[in-house]
């Protein structure tokens, strides 16, 4: 941060002691933030930060939440039209930037949204890829591994994932075709995530075509203030973190960043945020940095911001802090105490600043924060009003309108090369249906002959009942199957039972098998030499 002459490397945040105050662009090139109470001037220096960066080569994506940093298209005080601000006047203008670098000028803007609204900014499921799909489902960590298998398992088989649905079929393919390693409960639970999430109004933001990087050159605008109530205000801007995370080449340490977001409203991007979706946007955007990717994050407290992102960040432009509580006021004491001291009370200056000026620090090239400096922000170049729609419309790319505006069909998940013999398509099998057999045509003729045969068979058996003989045959039959029983259970009861029996006491310890072994050794000895063993007796009696 500096009064420098060499604007070209600086960008001009405003005026301070009567000269030029700016930010050399290398140190925009790590993470800042833009703070202050409601209507005290965050969204007018975003947008001269943004403007300058756009205007030194930086491409600029603003995430808009309330869509009122939609200027961008029009140059200020564009005279003699309705929809510009009371305040902002020429003469106002000029009193304000008569050190300003730079004229009132329009930049070429394209307007995103995550309706038809603007260009429709969408993403495939592949893109938003397994590990942010799987959190921001709250899946866990066995859901998590299931998902990543449908991932890969779409990929292998060519199998494009660009919609939720698709995801669906994928995932009904992994259990029809008996994928190993997948658990059809796990799968059902990830389904019904899925068709809640089709629900939250994230379903219009995938599909085809998706977004691609080289459309998101320049300056471009996400207007989100159709999208406030539902998840596309947190989801559209992770998206779009994990799309550079991706795909940006690590660039080290650079003299400017090649791509500066800016997040307006900036506690949406948490608020509905589960801990580990959180986590994961605090590991994207601590390691975007490298990928020459910095972050702004405009909010109007500090706090909204995760703690393990505020130790990263490096610019502050710092508004006037309301506070009406003591847990505000000890916000603000921890706020001053992270400045460096200064020449004045930085305590109270975050109390009284006046509207559109701020306390602006930033690390410098040895890595330390700078003294905390008073500028009165400039006003930006283009007009502070919100500019109608039909005026954003037009103001953008006809190309890329065009291009986004339609959204594809999609096809049904199934593989290039039709493989599976099992069926493809999400419905579940359908539960059998007992139809009634075809009854037979029946012609007055057959039926007759039916009953005739039935009557034959009738009078047949009754020729062939059971007689006398049957009845002997019968007896004996039963009589032998009892003796057969009884015999069954002679020998179960003399033989099986007490064999099952010393086996049990056998095993029980190992050695007893020793020993009955031996006795049956014994035995057999004794048995094999009886007739010896009887003489020697005789002998011995005589
Ligand atoms: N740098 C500036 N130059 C000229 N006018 C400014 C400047 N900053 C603030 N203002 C005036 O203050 C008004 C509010 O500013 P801004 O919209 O930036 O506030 P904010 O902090 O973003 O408020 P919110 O939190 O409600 O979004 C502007 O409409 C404008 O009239
Ligand atoms: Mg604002």
């Amino acid at each position: 941060m500096a009064n420098d002459d060499d604007t070209t490397s600086m960008i001009s945040l405003g005026e301070s002691k009567g000269s030029v105050c700016g930010i050399p662009l290398r140190y925009l090139t790590r993470h800042g933030i833009i703070a202050g109470s409601t209507g005290t001037g965050k969204s007018r220096a975003m947008q001269v930060l943004a403007e300058q960066l756009a205007a030194s080569g930086v491409h600029v994506f603003v995430s808009d939440v309330k869509g009122d940093a939609s200027g961008f298209c029009q140059r200020a005080f564009t005279s003699g039209k309705p929809d510009d601000a009371p305040s902002e006047t020429e003469t106002k203008w000029k009193a304000r930037n008569s050190l300003a670098p730079f004229e009132p000028q329009a930049f070429g803007t394209n307007y995103w949204s995550a309706s038809d609204r603007f260009i429709p900014f969408r993403f495939s499921v592949a893109s938003v890829g397994s590990v942010l799909f799987s959190r921001l489902l709250s899946l866990n960590p066995t859901q998590e591994s299931h998902l990543a298998i449908a991932f890969s398992y779409a990929k292998k088989n060519s199998i494009p994932l660009d919609t939720p649905e698709q995801l669906l079929d994928v995932l009904d393919q992994l259990v029809s075709t008996n994928q190993r390693g997948i658990s059809p409960s796990s799968i059902s639970v990830i389904q019904r995530k899925i068709i809640a999430l089709q629900e939250s109004g994230l379903e219009r933001m995938f599909g085809k075509p998706a977004v691609r990087l080289e459309d998101l050159g320049g300056l471009n605008v996400l207007n989100l203030s159709d999208a406030r109530s539902d998840m596309a205000v947190t989801m559209a801007p992770a998206f779009l973190l994990q799309k550079l995370f991706a795909n940006m080449p690590e660039v080290g340490d650079s003299d400017k960043p090649q791509f500066a977001i800016f997040f307006d409203e900036a506690h949406y991007l948490f608020k509905d945020a589960n801990k580990s979706l959180k986590d994961l946007m605090v590991t994207m955007l601590k390691q975007i940095r490298s990928k020459g990717v910095s972050v702004f994050f405009v909010t109007q407290d500090v706090t909204d911001i995760p703690d393990e992102i505020l130790g990263q960040l490096s610019t502050k432009v710092i508004f006037s802090q309301k506070t009406m509580t003591e847990k505000g006021n000890a916000r603000l004491r921890a706020l001053a105490k992270s400045f460096p001291k200064s020449d004045f009370d930085v305590m109270e200056a975050l109390k009284s600043l006046p509207p559109g000026t701020a306390l602006l620090s930033t690390l410098d090239d040895t890595g330390n924060q700078t003294s905390p400096v008073k500028v009165k922000v400039f006003a930006p170049a283009t007009t502070m009003s919100v500019v109608p729609d039909d005026a954003l419309r037009k103001a953008c790319d006809a190309a890329l309108l065009k291009k986004y505006a339609k959204k594809e069909a999609a096809p049904k998940a199934k593989p290039k090369a039709a493989a599976s013999p099992k069926p493809e398509t999400r419905e579940r099998p359908a539960p059998p249906v007992f139809k009634p057999a075809p009854s037979p045509k029946v012609q007055p003729v057959r039926v007759k002959e039916v009953v005739k045969e039935v009557v034959i068979e009738k009078k047949v058996v009754k020729k062939t009942g059971p007689g006398i003989l049957d009845a002997l045959l019968g007896g004996l039959l039963k009589l032998l199957q009892f003796l057969l029983k009884a015999a069954g259970m002679v020998i179960t009861a003399l033989i099986i039972k007490p064999l099952k029996s010393l086996c049990k006491y056998l095993t029980k310890k190992p050695i007893r098998i020793v020993y009955f072994l031996l006795l049956l050794l014994l035995i057999y000895a004794l048995s094999v030499n009886w007739a010896i063993i009887a003489s020697a007796l005789e002998r011995l009696k005589f």
